[in-house]
């Protein structure tokens, strides 16, 4: 009898070893600081942004359109994200030109823009939560990414924002990185720089994204949870390194930058010399290097 063929499966059956003393568990301290306490599927997602093995990530932010339009080196977003997907720890981007732009078979996780609502011809700061949970559910994100404005005209909007996504977040087990956006005529300085992280810590942000400046461990020590450095405007590519090596120095977990590596003469070996002074802790002089070799081979 069904039964009879099941019971079978039985013979030969071996107990389970004795653990007295020990444990099975794997789950012991996360690699991540401040997220400890998170269920499993948020700290899947975190792992998937900032690497177990080191614990940092060089987040590729090309999210810029969402209010900027075709920006330089972001015209034809299939030509710049090909050659860079791969080196990418994350891409950041928004949900129209994932759908568009990108191959499902991306192997980066991807950090979804989800607050926008604004352009660069109007008062920047009037965002909003622009996209839905169920739809980053949808596209299989590993993280959501709003922009809030403190001391800005919209300061009080972009702040209940990102209360209401952490909560819709927190329900689905999506991580939620909250960009400090600074407006036009705002000082990016320490003081600054940690009042607006802290915040964002304080309402449930898991990472929180911010300009490098000044005392920049004022920021990172007073944060309590992982910190990364935006890039900011096209600098010279030693100078981008020399600041991507100070923040990590100084306690951030890697960078999410954009121009300083798409709008550089040679993405891929900017990308890729970013990645060695954040993951490996190279010196900048060493490696600015790797850029200068791969730029020379694309001449021969
Ligand atoms: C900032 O609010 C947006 O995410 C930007 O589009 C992005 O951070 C800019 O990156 P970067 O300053 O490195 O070009």
């Amino acid at each position: 009898m069904f039964w009879g063929e099941k019971m079978a499966d039985l013979e030969g059956f071996r107990e389970a070893r004795d653990l007295t003393g020990g444990s099975c568990s794997c789950n012991g301290d996360f690699h991540v600081r401040g997220c400890n306490h998170l269920d499993w599927g948020m700290k899947n997602r975190i792992s998937r942004i900032i690497k177990p093995d080191t614990g940092r990530t060089v987040m590729l932010a090309v999210d810029h359109g969402y209010f900027q339009g075709p920006t330089s080196g972001l015209e034809v977003m299939q030509d710049t994200l090909a050659p860079l997907a791969g080196y990418a720890d994350c891409l950041m981007l928004t949900r129209g030109i994932l759908r568009t732009s990108v191959s499902p078979g991306v192997q980066a996780p991807i950090v979804l823009r989800v607050s926008g609502g604004q352009s660069v011809l109007t008062e920047l700061s009037n965002e909003t939560l622009n996209v839905a949970v169920e739809d980053c559910v949808r596209l299989n994100v590993a993280g959501m990414a709003l922009s809030m404005y403190v001391g800005a005209p919209y300061e009080h909007q972009t702040l209940v924002s990102l209360a209401k996504l952490i909560d819709a977040g927190h329900a689905v087990g999506i991580p939620i990185l909250a960009v400090t956006a600074v407006g036009r005529d705002m000082a990016r300085d320490a003081r600054y720089l940690a009042l607006s992280s802290r915040i964002a810590a304080e309402m449930g942000a898991n990472i929180v994204k911010t300009y490098y400046c000044e005392n920049f461990e004022r920021v990172t020590q007073t944060c309590p949870v992982p910190i990364v450095m935006a890039g900011g405007k096209k600098l010279p590519e030693i100078e981008a390194l020399e600041m991507a090596h100070n923040a990590v120095k100084r306690g951030a977990v890697g960078v999410d930058m954009g121009r300083n590596i798409f709008q550089s003469d040679c993405p891929v070996g900017m990308i890729k010399a970013v990645k060695s002074v954040v993951h490996h802790e190279e010196k900048p002089e060493k490696a600015i290097k790797i850029y200068e070799d791969e730029k020379k081979s694309l001449k021969i």
